[in-house]
């Protein structure tokens, strides 16, 4: 794993949204697989803000979501249709058709699931994997104990994962049980993941992911066996690193042509 470690939330978003242009300018057609949650908004924003000033253009892209709660309309105020469309969709150029989120409302749960690994195989497979982490180490809504190598899949959320995402409803009752989740076999197959992570409550989950045991009790921790994942931190939620001054050793250390801040 790469891990890159910034003073605050805002640095790891420009870091986050430069490794995001690299895909964009340097790849043909290139396949972004997306997130939602708060932590990639300072992403997100950043993206806006290379488009507007015309650094990035999202015409020749096709985006794959991780999730979605199933049961919520796409226009309800908290499903991720929703949230895709308020925090990037509506202000970039990416074609209607080349937008990808689960359907949480579909009658046939299950072929939904199956169709969408079949999409994300047809449009050649993800170039560029963001990722958030829960406290509990799901990435995606891949809970404690599930397989390390499942597909997208109906998934039921701990109550932990409802008490964190009740701030955005009105309350615990209102959120979903069950949603669509990218499995973490579908995960590690993208090309390269993109681990973002800010604030100490993530601190524990962080150090599982990146210097625990391998276990489907953290499943992050799976990503050890990624061939290229690069981690973003800021300083709270790699507090618990035991090797975070070999990190910025590294990063120091790298060659120049290794450096995913180059232009
Ligand atoms: P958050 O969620 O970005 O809202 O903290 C991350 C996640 O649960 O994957």
């Amino acid at each position: 794993m790469e891990i890159i470690i910034r003073d605050n939330p805002q640095d790891c978003a420009r870091v986050a949204a430069k490794i995001v242009a690299k895909y964009l300018r340097g790849k043909k057609g290139p396949v972004l697989g997306l997130a939602t949650g708060g932590t990639p908004e300072g992403l997100y924003r950043q993206l806006i803000s290379l488009y507007r000033a015309k650094k990035i253009s999202f015409k020749n892209s096709t985006t794959f979501n991780l999730d979605e709660y199933v049961g919520l309309t796409h226009s309800h105020p908290q499903s991720y249709h929703r949230y895709m469309k308020e925090h990037l969709f509506d202000f970039i150029d990416i074609p209607e058709d080349k937008i990808n989120i689960p359907d949480g409302t579909a009658c046939d749960l299950r072929q939904t699931c199956l169709d969408y690994e079949a999409r994300i195989k047809a449009s050649g497979g993800i170039d560029l994997q963001v990722l958030g982490i829960g406290r509990n180490g799901h990435i995606g809504f891949n809970e404690p104990m599930g397989s390390l190598s499942s597909r997208t899949w109906i998934k039921i959320l701990t109550e932990n994962t409802i008490k964190d995402n009740a701030r955005f409803f009105e309350d615990a009752g209102k959120v979903p049980r069950h949603v669509i989740t990218m499995g973490i076999g579908t995960i590690m197959e993208a090309r390269h993941c993109m681990v973002m992570a800010c604030g100490w409550k993530k601190s524990q989950a962080v150090k599982a992911m990146i210097e625990g045991p391998v276990t489907a009790k953290w499943p992050a921790s799976a990503l050890q066996f990624h061939k290229r994942t690069t981690v973003v931190l800021d300083e709270a939620a790699a507090s618990l690193l035991f090797h975070k001054e070999h990190y910025g050793w590294v990063e120091k250390n790298l060659l120049e042509w290794q450096n995913y801040e180059m232009p």
